[in-house]
């Protein structure tokens, strides 16, 4: 196993370990995440957990059904005990960009309706400040153009998430626009501006969001608190 796997081990195993009997549990998306599966359905299946998760993407729907984990319709489900997620980068504030994986709509939302928000993330990920992992923003299909126009007005930089030449389309039918701006200095200001503008759905700025981050080392893991 490579060293940054061992990491997002270590921290998927120690993220599997805050799940009590009863939980409803939101899972998130993501190789770290899958790490937290993996280990969680170990302990439903030898402890006889009985645990419902939410998920974050059809992907880690058809992941945790496949491992045995049962799975509910968020608005099947009562309000989510704790949510564990992955992140792309976060900083010494506790804030972070995610959608790497195209699924932070839905992770957003899963976390709004959260007591609890746990972000697991091997040691590379942690930054003084956000911007190095291009931010990604959803946005409606229709003048799609435009709205990459006028960002790139505003030096956003931004990029059309493409595969084999075509736009990715997210779990809930959108394009994925990344902006590469290295650093961002001012992330409150710039997630209201991405608010505002008519055709966003959504950005992956997670700000103020989450409860505690565990990162694994090679050794084990670390945590930060708010
Ligand atoms: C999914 O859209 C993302 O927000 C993931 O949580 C993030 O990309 C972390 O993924 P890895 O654990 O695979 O790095």
């Amino acid at each position: 196993m490579t060293n940054i796997n061992l990491e997002k081990k270590h921290a998927g195993v120690a993220a599997s370990e805050l799940i009590d009997d009863g939980m409803v549990v939101g899972l998130g998306t993501g190789s770290t995440v899958d790490f937290f599966l993996k280990a969680l359905a170990e302990r439903v299946e030898l402890e006889h957990l009985s645990i419902v998760g939410v998920t974050t993407s059809f992907k880690t729907a058809a992941r945790a059904q496949q491992l045995g984990i049962k799975v509910l319709d968020i608005d099947d489900a009562p309000m989510i005990d704790i949510t564990i997620d992955g992140a792309d980068e976060v900083d010494q504030h506790m804030n972070g960009i995610k959608g790497g994986g195209a699924a932070f709509l839905m992770e957003k939302i899963v976390a709004k309706n959260s007591k609890k928000i746990i972000w697991i993330v091997d040691s590379q990920k942690v930054h003084e400040k956000l911007g190095q992992f291009p931010l990604p923003v959803e946005i409606v299909p229709f003048g799609s153009g435009k709205l990459i126009a006028e960002f790139a007005t505003q030096h956003l930089y931004p990029i059309l998430r493409e595969k084999d030449g075509k736009p990715i389309i997210t779990d809930m039918g959108h394009f994925i626009v990344d902006l590469h701006l290295e650093t961002i200095d001012q992330p409150h200001e710039l997630g209201n501006y991405l608010d505002r503008r008519v055709g966003v759905v959504e950005h992956g700025l997670f700000l103020d969001t989450v409860d505690e981050i565990i990162i694994g080392t090679s050794h084990g893991i670390e945590k930060i608190k708010r």
